[in-house]
């Protein structure tokens, strides 16, 4: 009965570890949540405020496809003030959510057959959303040698005539590596050459630590003409439920994206563009803080770990997320965090859904006290082992 496109989709792998933590929390275990993919704070109140004025407005009917004139104009802002980027209206498209966003520009860019390049460790939705497209993911596979920064060098042979276009991610979901602008020129300059697109999701911009994040749009006029840039509220402004993201790139391209729309979604919530406006438009110091705050996190987990034997990992920079090595437990991604959640109740995401079954990801979008805790309580199943 179903059609053929669902054969090749696959269930997202992490379901299993997170109904199992349901599970054990409603039975009333103290599940520490290291699982996460959203951070543990609150939407600002003048965010709320913003939503809730809209619909006493009643800012409640359509609005046009890819967002209100203000709220793009509010982008173009912001990428303008943040990234140094001119973008005109035109060239951006408000979504339901990054994950739409990206979800659009793989349907109006990749033809039936197509290869698209997804460095690895990659968020899981990629590859799936390439195959909906019709293409197929190529993995380029990067090494915590090098940071997981991925290499041109490496990158090359995998480029092919059937290859569309590359999608990079930085501040990275699962190992929170920020991409060097050295790496991005390198990479940049060989696709430029090659002819091909770059996606560039940088949704976690907003939460990079140490030093200064390079959006891949900056790097040269030649660049930017061929790259999309996708962000959005969900994590810089702990907005995931209200469903904001957006596009930005060549004009043709992101029309086409809202032709797409115009037919699937239509606009996004018109409360939600509401909030995303103020979001955008207010003072951006709980951004400032939110990172600051995820950074200590960052510190105290990777302090934490470096007294348990047998992990390994690189430290992350941006995100809120740490890529753990456990192949020196002798136990793989699933198995580790199964028993992890069932004998010592800390959930964490099994690497394997990120093409890495030596790995687990741990994200520090917990509180200081969650993090300790989970740290005392690690210790103890590691030596268990
Ligand atoms: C790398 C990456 N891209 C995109 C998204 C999707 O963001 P949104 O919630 O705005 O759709 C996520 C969410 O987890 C993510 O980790």
């Amino acid at each position: 009965m179903l059609a053929q496109r669902m054969e090749k989709v696959q269930p997202s792998a992490t379901l299993k570890i997170t109904a199992l933590a349901r599970q054990l929390k409603a039975q009333g275990a103290p599940v520490v949540n290291w699982a996460a993919g959203e951070p543990d704070f609150d939407t600002p109140e003048p965010i709320k405020q913003a939503a809730l004025a809209a619909i006493r407005e009643g800012f409640t009917k359509y609005t046009p496809t890819t967002g209100i004139p203000e709220l793009k104009e509010a982008i173009a802002r912001r990428l303008k003030e943040d990234r140094g980027l001119i973008y005109e209206p035109a060239q951006i498209a408000v979504t339901c959510g990054a994950k739409h966003a990206l979800y659009n520009l793989l349907q109006v860019l990749v033809d039936p057959g197509q290869e698209v390049l997804i460095p690895s460790p990659y968020w899981v939705s990629y590859p799936e959303m390439v195959r909906l497209a019709g293409g197929v993911p190529v993995e380029v596979r990067t090494s915590p040698q090098n940071g997981f920064q991925i290499q041109a060098r490496e990158l090359e042979p995998l480029i092919t005539a059937q290859t569309a276009g590359l999608i990079l991610n930085s501040p990275c979901n699962p190992t929170g590596t920020v991409l060097s602008r050295a790496t991005l020129s390198a990479v940049a300059c060989l696709m430029r050459e090659r002819g091909k697109w770059i996606i560039s999701d940088e949704i976690y911009s907003a939460l990079t630590f140490d030093g200064a994040f390079t959006s891949v749009p900056s790097l040269g006029a030649d660049v930017y003409a061929k790259t999309f840039l996708v962000d959005g509220v969900s994590k810089a402004y702990a907005m995931t439920g209200w469903r904001i993201g957006f596009m930005a790139g060549s004009a043709e391209v992101v029309e086409a994206a809202g032709r797409l729309q115009d037919h699937s979604t239509s606009n996004p919530s018109s409360i939600s563009q509401r909030a995303a406006l103020a979001a955008l438009t207010q003072d951006q110091d709980f951004v400032r803080q939110m990172a600051r705050e995820f950074a200590a996190r960052r510190d105290r987990l990777v302090e934490g770990l470096k007294k348990i034997p047998r992990l390994s990992w690189v430290k992350p920079s941006g995100a809120f997320y740490c890529f753990v090595d456990v192949s020196q437990t002798g136990l793989a991604s699933n198995a580790f965090c199964e028993r992890l959640l069932k004998e010592v109740h800390v959930a964490a995401i099994p690497g394997e859904s990120f093409g890495w079954d030596t790995h687990v990801r741990l994200s520090f979008a917990a509180s200081q006290a969650q993090i300790e805790e989970g740290l005392a309580r690690l210790d103890r199943f590691v030596r268990s082992l």
